[in-house]
């Protein structure tokens, strides 16, 4: 599908989010309430299928533009080439979340047993595509002066346990630090670090939850087959007030 904002005007052009991961999980949830607030908003994902479906169920649902992008963030080139493309067809990209992650058990088991190569991949898209992405946008945010980058970081990286609590350790890294560097041009850079979210791959991923039912608020009580139980957050309706607080905070901000 074609969007073609151009580069007309700045005040014809609506906000402009690119969100990684967006096809699935929180990427997806926040996407369907920014385009429900009139963001247009880029689905760039591995997943090309999932995100095209994403983007046309959130056009339907009259949510506004939505536009599906092929994106794997671990490879440079690819990023560059989607943000290219976004730039072209939408006339820049206002914020950036940077959502897509490898995570689940497998990121969390012993280094001997998880093994070389997916310690790298692990690396190499939970922080070297958070700096893809970042150094990709900059340009577009810089010209105009201003931007917004949320990172997801996770309350894994806080007192990591494995690699990927330490790729969410290295996420806070990169936030404070593309933070200072950015702040020249007018970029913000935030981080957010949930705890468990109720999305369908972190649900999936635990021992059959039996039971998964509201508790107060935003909370949710997960039971499994032997009587334990966890909390998790709606991610539905949890932290994205928290981006969305972010994206109205910083509007406009230089
Ligand atoms: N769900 C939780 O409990 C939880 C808790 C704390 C932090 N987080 C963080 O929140 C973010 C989203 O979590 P989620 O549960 O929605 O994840 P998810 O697995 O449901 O969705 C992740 C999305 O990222 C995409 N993706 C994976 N690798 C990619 C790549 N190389 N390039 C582009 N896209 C890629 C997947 O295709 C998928 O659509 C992640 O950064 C995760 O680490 C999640």
């Amino acid at each position: 599908m074609a969007l073609s904002y151009g580069p007309g005007p700045e005040r014809l052009r609506p906000e402009v989010a690119f969100i990684t991961g967006g096809a699935a999980g929180f990427g997806r949830a926040v996407a369907e309430s920014f385009a429900a607030d009139g963001v247009a908003v880029v689905l760039a994902d591995v997943d090309h299928e999932a995100g095209r479906a994403a983007a046309k169920s959130i056009t339907e649902c009259g949510g506004g533009a939505a536009l599906a992008v092929e994106c794997d963030v671990a490879d440079a080139a690819s990023v560059d080439s989607a943000v290219a493309r976004v730039v072209a067809e939408f006339g820049g990209i206002d914020i950036l979340l940077n959502n897509a992650a490898l995570h689940l058990t497998t990121y969390s088991l012993p280094y001997a047993q998880l093994g070389l190569s997916r310690i790298q991949d692990c690396l190499q898209v939970n922080v070297m595509g958070i700096v893809h992405c970042t150094l990709a946008a900059r340009a577009s945010m810089a010209r105009r002066g201003r931007g917004r980058i949320v990172n997801l970081s996770s309350s894994a990286g806080y007192e990591p346990r494995s690699i990927y609590g330490v790729s969410k350790l290295a996420v806070r890294g990169l936030t404070t630090s593309f933070a200072a560097e950015l702040a020249a041009d007018g970029i913000r850079v935030n981080a957010v670090a949930p705890g468990l979210m109720a999305t369908d791959a972190a649900l999936n991923d635990l021992v059959p939850p039996r039971v998964v039912r509201q508790a107060r608020g935003n909370r949710l009580v997960l039971e499994d087959s032997a009587g334990r139980t966890t909390e998790a957050i709606d991610a539905m309706s949890s932290w994205w007030c928290t981006i969305h607080g972010l994206r109205g905070e910083l509007k406009g901000c230089t």
